[in-house]
């Protein structure tokens, strides 16, 4: 069996493994209210070093998990994106994808450019049938992405968390993508970039 590629690289960036100097542009972030306003409250460095270490951990176990996101004009770290076990107190099993970018580099594309790099790696590479993601009713930024892959929600699959105490972080949504989902929608935007569009 070939080994799985490490990096990804799309036409903007570079999804690659944790270098040390991503530690303080992560902590950051992670410190960035704005940033962490569906996720549960901001991070100490300490907390925001020991994600990056078990990042680490499980992308060397599993051969997936949380990419470093680096733009590859400029070679700045701005997040992460990958793909990750759903945790195991969730009402259902499968893999999810993510993201989580510096305020900075919002609203140029870069998560749904990663995205899309990890749909096709956990279909191509992973051979998964599906992919999920979840998230808060609330982050509507983040339901933006999920349907700008081509996701779509079930509202039967709403869901409270039950690792979240009561509050507006509590109630989720969940959206899905299918492997012959991405292979129409690729199959598309292949044809419209060859003519062009
Ligand atoms: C969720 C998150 C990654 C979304 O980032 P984002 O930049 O809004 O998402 P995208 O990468 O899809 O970018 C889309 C935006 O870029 C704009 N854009 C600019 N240039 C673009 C380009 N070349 N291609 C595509 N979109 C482009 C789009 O018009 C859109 O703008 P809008 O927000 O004004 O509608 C970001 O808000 C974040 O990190 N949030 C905090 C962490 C978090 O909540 N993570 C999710 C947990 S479930």
């Amino acid at each position: 069996m070939t080994e799985k590629p490490t990096l990804l690289r799309t036409d903007r960036l570079l999804l690659r493994p944790w270098r040390e100097t991503d530690l303080a542009p992560w902590a950051a972030m992670n410190a960035d209210p704005e940033v962490r306003q569906h996720l549960g409250g901001v991070m100490t460095r300490d907390q925001s070093d020991a994600s990056v270490r078990r990042f680490q951990e499980e992308f060397a176990a599993r051969g997936y998990g949380w990419w470093a996101v680096e733009v590859r004009e400029s070679g700045a770290f701005v997040g992460f994106a990958g793909l990750d076990d759903v945790d195991e107190e969730m009402p259902f099993t499968g893999v999810e994808i993510g993201w989580r970018l510096d305020r900075s580099a919002w609203g140029h594309g870069y998560a749904t450019e990663a995205a899309l790099a990890c749909l096709d790696f956990g279909f191509e590479q992973l051979g998964l049938d599906g992919i999920l993601a979840l998230t808060t009713v609330g982050n509507l930024r983040s339901q933006a992405v999920m349907r700008r892959i081509g996701m779509t929600r079930d509202p039967a699959e709403d869901f409270d968390d039950p690792t979240v105490p009561d509050g507006p972080l509590r109630a989720n949504v969940v959206y899905r993508i299918s492997r012959e989902r991405r292979r129409r929608d690729a199959a598309r935007q292949a044809g419209q970039a060859r003519r062009g569009r």
